[in-house]
């Protein structure tokens, strides 16, 4: 077994210099890296202690890359320190963010770098099994999944693949434990979190694919060689799933601190003048084009606009599209994806999108623009999980951004042509999963290994 051992610590390799790091090597022809290709870039999986494993992760300045942006150390410790038995590490690959593509490249095409930072990941916190869960139409990535595990014969871990039904929440952390332990694939009432009580009651660590595959890196080449790029505050680099208004939408690898004109013309620059971007999905903020280009892809130029990278979507929208029609489609979308369980979520916010969807065709009352915020306000904080927050946040930020075109509405059709933002139509809706499971029907299931 050449997994994870508490001793020796092998000395850290060095690095590839600049970008790509997690993209390193990857096929162009869009086929899955092989394991032998896999270790000719990186390596074999590297012999590093559980301490030493968490304490460079510490020193690096990780946080998760699912959204919640959180310490990535500071859940491996709590998992590792917990007390009950039988612990488990699940891999996050729901991405359930319509516009993102990040998980899905690593999943499909870099499958060992991921597995590689779950297996470390899960010897640090002492799990034995690993679940690494995607959605049911992510076809490719399961595929690149089964062959990837079925040739990995020395890790000291089970790993199986879980497939789940797709929708808005359902990649939440407590939905896919839920899912995982045979439930509903809806969020729980937390606490316990899953850090303390996830699958089957045991305590479960659950990260993003990218989180692991930046461990798979910060326990070859070392904390240092990770902060070579990025800021202080922000360091390393990140996948950036850029879209809408650009010449080549795709997925990039930046450097934290590259200033959004940077960004942009990575994915080969703006099609047309823009009028604003939507960072962070839609769980995230819009920023009027003059502002969003004074920004650096770090965490504080980012919250100084009130807004965070989220789950690493950055959507240009051109001066031809209408930023409250393109904003009252998400609006509905996110509406139609309440998980049907806490009453301000399921009619807060269909409320406030049809109020959204009335502005936006210019034939809203006066009082509605000031009843869309109020409702926004007491939607905040009102449910199990954080989806009435995420869609207020990105409701409120709409309004201040494309507020001043209502009374053009008002006065005219707007016959702007559509910006095409992905809503994912064939997404079912959680509450809709939560009967069909109920009626015995849970998606397929199964053991890769
Ligand atoms: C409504 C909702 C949907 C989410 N969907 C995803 C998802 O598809 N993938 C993901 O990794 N995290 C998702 N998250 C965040 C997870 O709850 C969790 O924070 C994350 O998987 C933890 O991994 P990380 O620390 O590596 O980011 C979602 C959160 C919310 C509130
Ligand atoms: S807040 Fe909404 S999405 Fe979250 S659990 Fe409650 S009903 Fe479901």
């Amino acid at each position: 077994m050449s997994a994870v051992r508490t001793e020796p610590t092998s000395p850290p390799r060095s690095g590839p210099p600049g970008l790509p790091r997690l993209l390193a090597g990857l096929d162009p022809s869009g086929a899955a890296m092989t394991l032998a290709d896999h270790e000719r870039a990186h390596g074999p999986l590297p012999r590093i202690g559980p301490r030493e494993l968490i304490e460079a992760v510490e020193r690096s300045g990780l946080r998760g890359r699912g959204g919640a942006d959180f310490p990535t150390a500071r859940k491996l410790r709590a998992v590792a320190g917990a007390r009950r038995r039988g612990r488990v590490l699940v891999v996050n690959g729901s991405e359930t963010e319509p516009a993102s593509a990040k998980d899905r490249l690593l999943l499909s095409r870099l499958p060992h770098l991921v597995l590689d930072g779950a297996v470390l990941a899960a010897g640090a916190v002492g799990a034995h099994e690993v679940i690494v869960k995607v959605g049911e139409s992510a076809t490719t990535s399961v595929r690149a999944l089964e062959s990837a595990i079925s040739v990995r014969h020395d890790d000291a871990v089970t790993i199986q693949l879980a497939e789940g039904p797709e929708g808005y929440v359902m990649g939440e952390e407590s939905a896919v434990v839920h899912f995982l332990g045979g439930g509903a694939p809806v969020p729980t009432l937390v606490p316990p979190r899953p850090f303390e009580r996830g699958y089957r009651g045991k305590p479960t660590l659950i990260q993003n694919p990218e989180t692991l595959a930046q461990v798979a890196l910060v326990a070859r080449y070392g904390d240092r060689w990770y902060r070579e790029l990025g800021t202080a505050a922000d360091p390393g680099s990140a996948l950036v799933t850029i879209a809408g208004a650009v010449a080549a939408p795709g997925v990039y690898e930046l450097a934290f601190g590259t200033p959004m004109a940077d960004l942009l013309a990575a994915a080969g620059g703006s099609t047309e003048p823009l009028q604003a971007l939507l960072v962070g999905g839609y769980f995230g903020t819009w920023v009027d084009s003059s502002r969003a280009f004074r920004l650096r892809l770090a965490r504080e130029d980012l919250r100084s606009v009130g807004c965070s990278l989220g789950s690493g979507v950055l959507i240009a929208l051109g001066e031809s599209s209408c930023g409250l029609h393109e904003s009252a489609r998400v609006i509905d979308y996110l509406a139609s994806q309440s998980a049907g369980q806490c009453g301000p979520c399921v009619f807060g916010l269909r409320a406030i999108a049809d109020a959204f969807g009335a502005i936006a065709d210019g034939v809203a009352h006066d009082r509605e623009y000031d009843r869309v915020l109020r409702w926004t306000s007491e939607v905040r904080g009102r449910g199990a999980c954080h989806h009435p927050d995420g869609a207020a946040r990105f409701v409120e930020s709409a309004l201040s951004v494309f507020g001043y075109q209502i009374d053009d509405h008002r006065r005219a059709r707007c016959y702007a042509p559509g910006a095409g933002l992905p809503l994912a139509s064939g997404a079912a809706t959680a509450a809709a999963a939560a009967r069909r499971t109920a009626r015995g029907s849970a998606a397929a299931r199964r053991a890769a290994r």
